[in-house]
């Protein structure tokens, strides 16, 4: 979209279309432009307002019903933060001191709004013309928000004494810009030096302010992480979707540390949570009771020592991420198995098994194990009416099957 056929579709013909349109339905989007246009409507401006249409609809999975009255871009809408993540972001500025924060390269504004929501007054740019309007128009609600259309290299962050309340917000594109999908969305890096502002910028910018967080690819290394800062691998729903750097006031817990967010509730597990904890791996013939896996955001900031302290158990191999304990303890950040029988890898004690418990309908999990699980499937050849759960995983440096029933 260009910015004149944005503004023609915020202007009155364009917004009057915009909201006359049915919620999306993609297999009558055809039919309905087709409609548009022989009612005497731009074909230019139809297409944008289905886009728009179509983008909304797929936005209320990162924005709830607050996706119905927003505009997007294809590539803006990927890399919006979703509003629960977002809010995290929000009130940890906030509760460092932060009143004004500076949020360079908004793409579409969904970290803005949540800035913009907790109070905080905000100064948004990117250098994408359209993105920024779109971002503008996202923080209409909030007078004390503003997005334009320039470079983070241009603006200037007030710092030192007179800023203590200034927070500097960062989540540089991670996309190749010219390389693009089928979809039209263009090609994610994961490469540092590919940057958008640049890693050197990000840096500096959010070293100098009194409080700053840069989002970045969960994929982080922890190596890159610099001295003094809060590295924070958030999930959501199981999946880990971003790793923050919290610098100066904004870094409470200096290290590395993991959010869990299910349902309403966020989990948080630092790195002095895992200090102390049992360093003897767990053995095979000594396999019984509960097994707990712990979140990916957990594993991804190295934590996993936090939940064999917190179960007072032994992990089943180094980094693994699954702990062994004879007790049972509730970890909202972990899921928790009964473990039923745990034997060595090896297929035809395996199939044993599977036909003498008669198990017609079997969950195989793997960890750390170098099995594909529809070919295994395969070679058990489950037949009967039990179900089972298996996990192939490594315990102690060999790989091993454990048998599992969730619990609650
Ligand atoms: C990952 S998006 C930001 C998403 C945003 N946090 C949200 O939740 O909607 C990154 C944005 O940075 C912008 N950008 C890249 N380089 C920039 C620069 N040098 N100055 C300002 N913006 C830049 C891109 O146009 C893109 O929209």
């Amino acid at each position: 979209m260009t910015p004149a056929l944005l503004a023609r579709l915020l202007s009155g013909e364009g917004a009057a279309l915009l909201a006359s349109l049915p919620p999306y339905d993609e297999a009558a989007a055809f039919s309905l432009a087709d409609r548009l246009r022989t009612e005497g409507f731009d074909p230019d401006l139809v297409a944008a307002a289905l886009t728009q249409s179509r983008l909304r609809a797929r936005g209320e999975r990162k924005f709830g019903e607050a996706a119905r009255s927003m505009l997007f871009t294809v590539d803006g809408l990927e890399q919006a933060t979703r509003q629960q993540v977002g809010r995290l972001h929000a009130r940890r500025l906030s509760d460092s001191g932060s009143r004004r924060v500076f949020d360079l390269g908004c793409g579409v504004g969904a970290d803005a709004r949540a800035f913009a929501e907790v109070g905080l007054r905000v100064a948004a740019v990117d250098a994408d013309e359209v993105t920024s309007a779109v971002a503008d128009f996202n923080l209409r609600s909030w007078p004390h928000a503003t997005a334009v259309h320039d470079l983070a290299e241009n603006v200037s962050v007030p710092t030192g004494l007179g800023a203590r309340d200034v927070a500097v917000w960062m989540d540089p594109a991670r996309r190749t810009p010219g390389v693009s999908d089928i979809q039209g969305r263009t090609r994610r890096t994961f490469r540092l030096d590919q940057l958008a502002p640049s890693w050197d910028l990000v840096r500096e910018l959010c070293a100098g302010a009194a409080a700053a967080g840069v989002k970045l690819s969960p994929s982080f290394a922890h190596a890159q992480i610099p001295p003094g800062t809060q590295a924070q691998w958030t999930s959501y729903d199981g999946e880990v979707v971003e790793c923050v750097l919290w610098w100066n006031d904004a870094a409470w817990d200096p290290g590395r540390s993991a959010v869990v967010i299910s349902g309403q509730f966020a989990h948080e597990v630092l790195e002095r949570d895992a200090e102390g904890a049992n360093p003897e791996p767990a053995r095979l013939d000594r396999l019984h009771g509960y097994l707990y896996e712990a979140d990916r955001a957990v594993i991804r900031a190295g934590l996993s020592g936090a939940l064999v302290r917190r179960v007072d158990g032994a992990e089943l191999d180094t980094g693994v991420g699954i702990v062994t304990s004879p007790r049972d303890v509730i970890v909202p950040w972990a899921k928790k198995y009964a473990v039923t029988d745990a034997i060595p890898f090896n297929i035809k004690a395996l199939r044993s098994w599977v036909r003498d418990h008669r198990i017609g309908h079997l969950t195989i999990k793997k960890k750390g194990a170098s099995v594909d699980p529809a070919q295994l499937r395969r070679q058990l050849r489950p037949r009967g009416d039990n179900d089972a759960t298996i996990l192939v995983t490594r315990v102690n440096g060999a790989q091993a099957v454990l048998m599992l029933m969730p619990v609650r």
